[in-house]
């Protein structure tokens, strides 16, 4: 059945454009506005439950196929060096306590057809997710607490454009005071890396982070969440926390590059590509989170 169409612009930045539409309709290669020249595409698909949440997720086999319809519009809207990231929760069969290979075999079917690499896996570790699946972890005690969603980046190339030197963290104390010190246990370590006597001593302005992420989304004080209180709106309840949007940003795109985000929500990308000064186009079509989704830009908003 062809999407319902609802297609405007619902509230632009000087650099960005939420849409309430869906993201077929919007990058239907049949729609003149279609954008093209994305750079990133960051979202977090609705999640393949196996019981209908508020928005309205497909189920089963069908998100499979329905997933696997978006990878050749998104190529299609990609630059060559651009890339995807798509942020994908656990989910559980329903009434057993066994974990569903539906968001994995999504995940590989989307790959297939749009022909990408698997540029690296992330994990997004929600230090105050609450312990479910709750039958099974705090009922049954059976399972322990499923505290992490995977982060696949995918890009149509090997060697997407990409610098960790942007997403560096701080060094920790030891760091900083192997580095002051000059003295570093250099050799052939037992995994047969040899260390070579400098390598872990010059001041690179910062560690390289690992693959594994760890963040919240619980701060009660976000520009977001006080809007919505304000004005009675129900805070979308998926939300991705700035700072693992942030990252994604950096890593792989420079100020001016376009950020897309197909299924936003919340807003989150479109709100962290502000921040950096990147160019943000969002497609939301549910009437309640774009309006929320306005507070993270109340003083960016531009007239339409
Ligand atoms: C997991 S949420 C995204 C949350 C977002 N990352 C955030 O931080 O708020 C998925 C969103 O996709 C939206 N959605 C569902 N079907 C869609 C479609 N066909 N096109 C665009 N968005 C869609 C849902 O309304 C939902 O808000």
């Amino acid at each position: 059945m062809p999407p319902k169409k609802v297609s405007r612009i619902a509230y632009s930045t000087q650099l960005g454009k939420c849409y309430q539409a869906f993201a077929e309709e919007l990058l239907s290669p049949s729609n003149p506005a279609r954008p093209g020249g994305v750079s990133l595409i960051l979202t977090s698909p609705p999640f393949p439950l196996n019981r209908k949440k508020r928005y309205g997720n497909q189920q089963g086999e069908e998100y499979v196929e329905w997933l696997r319809s978006f990878a050749p519009l998104f190529r299609s809207v990609l630059r060559p060096s651009g890339s995807i990231v798509i942020e994908m929760g656990n989910s559980w069969e329903p009434g057993r306590p066994v974990m569903s290979t539906l968001a994995l075999r999504s995940l590989l079917s989307f790959m297939e057809e749009g022909k990408f690499n698997l540029c690296q896996q992330f994990v997004w570790h929600n230090t105050a997710k609450l312990p479910t699946p709750a039958q099974w972890v705090t009922v049954e005690r059976i399972r322990v607490k499923d505290a992490f969603t995977h982060i696949w980046w995918l890009a149509p190339t090997a060697r997407p454009k990409a610098s960790n030197r942007r997403v560096l963290v701080p060094y920790s104390k030891s760091m900083k005071a192997l580095i002051a010190s000059g003295r570093y246990n250099s050799g052939t370590r037992p995994s047969e890396h040899n260390i070579k006597p400098t390598s872990f001593l010059k001041d690179n302005k910062g560690a390289i982070p690992s693959n594994v992420l760890s963040s919240s989304n619980t701060s009660p004080n976000t520009a977001y969440l006080r809007y919505c209180r304000e004005r009675g709106i129900p805070p979308h309840p998926a939300r991705m926390p700035v700072d693992i949007a942030e990252f994604f940003i950096k890593l792989l795109t420079q100020p001016r590059d376009l950020v897309l985000d197909p299924f936003a929500g919340s807003n989150t990308t479109g709100a962290a590509a502000q921040r950096l000064g990147r160019r943000w186009l969002s497609i939301e079509p549910n009437e309640s989170y774009v309006s929320g989704s306005k507070g993270w830009f109340r003083s960016d908003l531009t007239d339409p």
